[in-house]
Parts: structure tokens; C-alpha cells; sequence
């Protein structure tokens, strides 16, 4: 590669719920050839343990000392990404609204974050080391995961379109509580000390809101490409 990295590529993909990063990140990587990580299942799945063991998710501290208890593991692949918590596969389980109504308290606490940042760049440095690359979606990934990553992206849309992604992703909820609970997260999510939701430097912002899908793997693909 001309930009000098000896090992494979890494897209970082942040942006808030609903903007089209996980289908995005998914077509990206399946079109490149790249592996996909899911940051925000690795945080649903750190969050589905602490629920699991009864940890009381507004209680910081009980969470910090928990927070390398429970060993989880990422799948990579864009066609069949899979996420197990202590050999469980919990794919399902983590999108279930009680684990999205506790995932955002539960990220917000400094232990976890750093917990989950060494696997995450573990992966990273697995898929860059022996494969082509990885295409990372989360909220820090541009800013803290992978500072140095030749793409970044800033994927945003319209609250409304992204309320209805969701509604239909998960199987037609109500439209009016699910925009309520994404800004009710995007605040969190937004506004927390350690590596709150932000554009990263070098990010190029897309819109997705007018876009297909198609066009918005289009232009990123078309951002690696341009590095290459
Ligand atoms: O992408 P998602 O909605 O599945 O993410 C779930 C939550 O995880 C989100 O509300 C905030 C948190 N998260 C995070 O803090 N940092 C990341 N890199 C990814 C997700």
C-alpha cells in the first residue's frame, strides 16, 4: 500500500445507533474481503453478563470490579459475526431491551471501556497482522480504539430514519419509544468523560439519511480504495 502500512487496513465506523453502521461496516468489509468487528455488541455482551450476574448497572463501582470477569469473544466474520460470553453464544440475548436499556450506564464506566479496548485491539491486530484488514464499527473507534486508522468514517442520519431502521430491525416496535430510547442513548452515549461520541479527526461525515445502503457501501469502499 502506497500510505506506508505494511499490514492490513483498518476502517474505523462510528456514529450513533441507527445510523447505518453495522450494515454499512458488514457490506464494506464482505465487499473488500475485510474481517467486521461489532465494539457495540462487545459492550451489549459485557452488559448482558453484568444483568446475568446481578450487578447493579447505576452502581459504578460494582461494575469496575466486574469488569474482567467475563470472558467474550468476537466473531469476525462480515457474513456471520458472532459474539459468546463464557462460551454462550448471546447474539440474540444482547439485543433484547432490557440489555439496550442498561448498555449505555454500563459503557459509560471507565473499567469496562479499558477492558473491552485491549480485546478490541487485540482482534485488530489479529486481522491486521495476518489478514488484509478490518473494518471497526463503534463510537471511539476513529478517536481512541484506532487513532491511526487510514479511513475513518462518521456515519449520521435524520433521528426519525433512524428510529425506523431500528423499529424494523427489531421486528417492528413501537416508532415514537424506540426514537425516544436512541436520543435517550445518543445523550449518554455523547455526553460520558471517557471516550464520549465524537467526530474524529480526519473523519469524513456522510449523511446517510438520503442514501440505500448500496450507496452508502459504495463511498466508503470508494474511501479504502483511495488509500490503497
Ligand atoms: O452500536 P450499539 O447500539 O449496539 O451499541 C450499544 C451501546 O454500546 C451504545 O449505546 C454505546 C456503547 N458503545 C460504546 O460506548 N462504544 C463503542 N465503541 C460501541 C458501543
Amino acid at each position: 500500500m502506497s500510505n506506508g502500512i505494511v499490514n492490513g487496513i483498518v476502517v474505523a465506523v462510528d456514529g450513533p445507533s441507527g445510523s447505518g453502521k453495522s450494515s454499512t461496516s458488514r457490506g464494506v468489509a464482505a465487499r473488500l474481503g475485510l474481517r467486521y468487528l461489532d465494539t457495540g455488541a462487545m459492550f451489549r455482551a459485557m452488559t448482558w453478563a453484568m444483568l446475568r450476574d446481578g450487578v447493579d448497572i447505576h452502581d459504578a463501582a460494582a461494575l469496575a470490579a466486574r469488569a474482567g470477569a467475563p470472558r467474550i469473544e468476537s466473531g469476525t466474520d462480515p457474513l456471520g459475526p458472532t459474539i459468546a460470553v463464557d462460551g454462550t453464544d448471546v447474539a440474540e440475548a444482547i439485543r433484547t431491551e432490557e440489555v439496550t436499556r442498561a448498555v449505555s450506564p454500563v459503557s459509560a464506566v471507565p473499567e469496562v471501556r479499558a477492558r473491552l479496548l485491549e480485546l478490541q485491539r487485540r482482534v485488530i491486530a489479529d486481522a491486521t497482522g495476518t489478514g488484509p484488514g478490518i473494518v471497526v464499527e463503534g463510537r471511539d473507534i476513529g478517536s481512541v480504539v484506532a487513532p491511526d486508522a487510514p479511513v475513518k468514517v462518521y456515519l449520521t442520519a435524520d433521528p426519525a430514519a433512524r428510529a425506523a431502521r431500528r423499529a424494523a430491525e427489531e421486528g417492528g416496535s413501537d416508532l415514537a419509544a424506540t426514537e425516544q430510547l436512541l436520543l435517550s442513548r445518543d445523550k449518554i452515549d455523547s455526553s460520558r468523560a471517557t471516550a464520549p461520541l465524537v467526530r474524529a479527526d480526519g473523519a469524513v461525515h456522510i449523511d446517510t439519511t438520503p442514501y440505500t445502503l448500496d450507496e452508502v457501501v459504495d463511498q466508503v469502499v470508494a474511501l479504502v480504495r483511495a488509500v490503497e
